[in-house]
């Protein structure tokens, strides 16, 4: 589980030496990461492959913080099982690819409780959905995740017209009573992830702006500065 005393930093590993890989989720947790944020994409939902369950068990052995897992894929549902019992701490599932959107999300409740763990429940949406298509699935998420680019890539630049669905989603869930995590995830750097947070987002994920840059623990220390 994450925890809710402040707004964490989540390193994305998608811009990590893929071959020093869990040195690098080392050295990130070593400079002030609070989780760590794993991308999955399946080439078909995204124009992208990256990585699948086996990855996730190796980075269960090597760190102690929660795994934050993005599953960019169609169908997750077949592969929910796997990523649970592989480790992950967070499972989050796109809107744009579930038809059953809430089977799914119970789906990842009833795995986390048959391996006899609270796995946390995630629904992202990408730039163009709607904030507004969550509403009634918002009483059934620990985290909501709005996409700040079009997923499939690490090193894209921030959709500015995100902020205000930032502070959309806040409001609504602050109207309905609910608590969630607001992760926003594309495009943050040092110098616009104030913006991100004044809006209202909680956790920060971060690819290339951290792994991109020679000293970790500077950066990082700058992104808690700045929110
Ligand atoms: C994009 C991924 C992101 C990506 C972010 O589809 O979901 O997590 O790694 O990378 P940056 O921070 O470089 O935009
Ligand atoms: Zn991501």
């Amino acid at each position: 589980m994450f925890t809710k005393d402040h707004k964490l930093i989540a390193p994305s590993i998608l811009s990590a030496d893929f071959a020093r890989l869990g040195e690098e989720v080392k050295a990130v947790e070593a400079a002030g990461a609070d989780v760590i944020h794993v991308d999955v994409m399946d080439g078909h939902f995204v124009p992208n492959l990256t990585i699948g369950p086996v990855v996730v068990e190796w980075l269960r052995k090597v760190t102690e913080l929660p795994l934050d897992v993005h599953l960019m894929i169609t169908d997750p549902d077949k592969y929910i099982g796997e990523f649970v019992d592989a480790g992950a701490d967070c499972l989050t599932v796109h809107q744009e690819t579930c038809a059953h959107l809430h089977r799914t999300v119970q789906l990842i409740r009833e795995e986390g409780a048959r391996a006899g763990r609270i796995v946390m429940t995630g629904v992202s949406i990408n730039p163009a959905t709607p904030v507004e298509t969550l509403s009634e699935i918002l009483p059934d998420c620990d985290l909501v995740l709005l996409m700040s680019v079009n997923p499939g890539f690490g090193g894209q630049k921030f959709i500015p017209g995100c902020l205000d669905k930032i502070r959309r989603l806040r409001a609504m869930a602050d109207a309905a009573g609910h608590s969630f995590y607001l992760e926003v995830d594309g495009g943050i750097k040092a110098d616009n992830i104030g913006d991100v947070s004044k809006a209202g987002a909680d956790v920060f994920v971060a690819g290339s702006a951290i792994f991109g840059a020679g000293d970790y623990a500077g950066v990082i220390g700058k992104m808690k500065a700045a929110i």
